[in-house]
């Protein structure tokens, strides 16, 4: 008999999980049961969970080393600097910057080298109607590829671009600015094995700008196909936020966005802890893709 209960919430993805206070230390038992419960469903999600700052640290700290969020000091909270406010109140008497977290299609962090291994995001304050989250899970996305396809994507690199997150227009000039500064494009494996499931999962989003070696033109349509593809309706779970859910994601299968579909004179207020990934990619130069005129002057100069 196990000590937590767990609810299948989508057919692709996504579990309720009861029967425990996040409060209280985790026994080991909890701790495995829940652990092999997220790596089966991917989201899970912890209702009634009134936990405060410390709380959500502690419990966040069960599952690795939590992101200092150092690729982004700007947005985390000044007295606690695991925990980034996403949130649309007002912060020392202006719009919050992380209002318009997450409007596209992303796993945390895969603009650094670092990206998170995986993210919690408890809602403390939401809108009457509207802001809900979907995630999407990847390794479904991979597995329904055509072998040749399979095949192909095994051999793409694609090319990270934090200036590609969505409504960074709308932020700070100066923050941006450092943003882009600190996390210059980097490349990672379109193609990933899970370290704890052995599972192979694409590792996609609309903050890729294209992938190495490949022109824009020719990296365009394939991105293109493969964001549709993967974010597919039946491959995605749509989370429709209470106060107190705590959700916690593996960004190493599977990529989410925040709906901006709600009244942003209402107040949305999450608190995000993440857990610290592995060392991956590496950072690219600007223009190391090559370019049809210069392809075309190649062709130019040998014949
Ligand atoms: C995030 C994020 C989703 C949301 O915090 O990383 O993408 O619904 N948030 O706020
Ligand atoms: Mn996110």
């Amino acid at each position: 008999m196990g000590q937590i209960n767990v609810e299948q919430l989508g057919f692709a993805l996504g579990a309720q999980v009861t029967g425990i206070d996040l409060r209280q230390p985790l026994n080991d038992l909890s701790r495995k049961e829940i652990l092999d419960a997220w790596h089966r469903h991917l989201v899970l999600v912890f209702p009634d969970q009134d936990l405060d700052a410390n709380q959500q640290i502690a419990f966040s700290r069960n599952f690795g080393e939590l992101e200092r969020n150092d690729f982004q000091p700007h947005y985390r909270d000044p007295d606690h600097p695991e925990i980034l406010l996403v949130t649309n109140k007002h912060l020392n008497g202006k719009p919050s910057e992380t209002r318009n977290t997450g409007r596209n299609w992303h796993s945390d962090l895969t603009y650094t080298n670092r990206p998170a291994k995986a993210s919690l995001l408890l809602c403390k304050e939401r809108p009457p109607v509207g802001g809900d989250t979907l995630f999407a899970n990847l390794y479904l996305a991979y597995e329904t590829l055509s072998k040749p396809m399979r095949a192909f994507v095994e051999t793409l690199e694609a090319i990270h671009d934090v200036s590609l997150i969505k409504g960074l227009e709308k932020r700070d000039p100066q923050k941006v600015a450092d943003l882009k500064r600190t996390n210059p494009p980097v490349a990672h494996a379109v193609v990933k094995v899970h370290p704890e499931t052995g599972r192979k999962a694409l590792l996609l989003g609309q903050r890729i700008r294209g992938f190495v070696g490949y022109t824009e033109e020719e990296s365009a349509p394939i991105l293109n196909f493969l964001n549709e593809h993967a974010s597919s309706p039946e491959f995605v779970y749509r989370h429709r936020w209470s106060v107190n859910d705590l959700v916690m994601w593996d960004n190493r299968c599977l990529m989410h966005l925040a709906l901006p579909d709600f009244d942003q004179t209402k107040t949305r207020h999450m608190i995000r802890t993440s857990i610290l990934g592995e060392l991956s990619g590496y950072y690219v130069k600007d223009g190391e893709e090559p370019e049809k005129e210069s392809l075309m002057q190649a062709i130019a100069s040998v014949s």
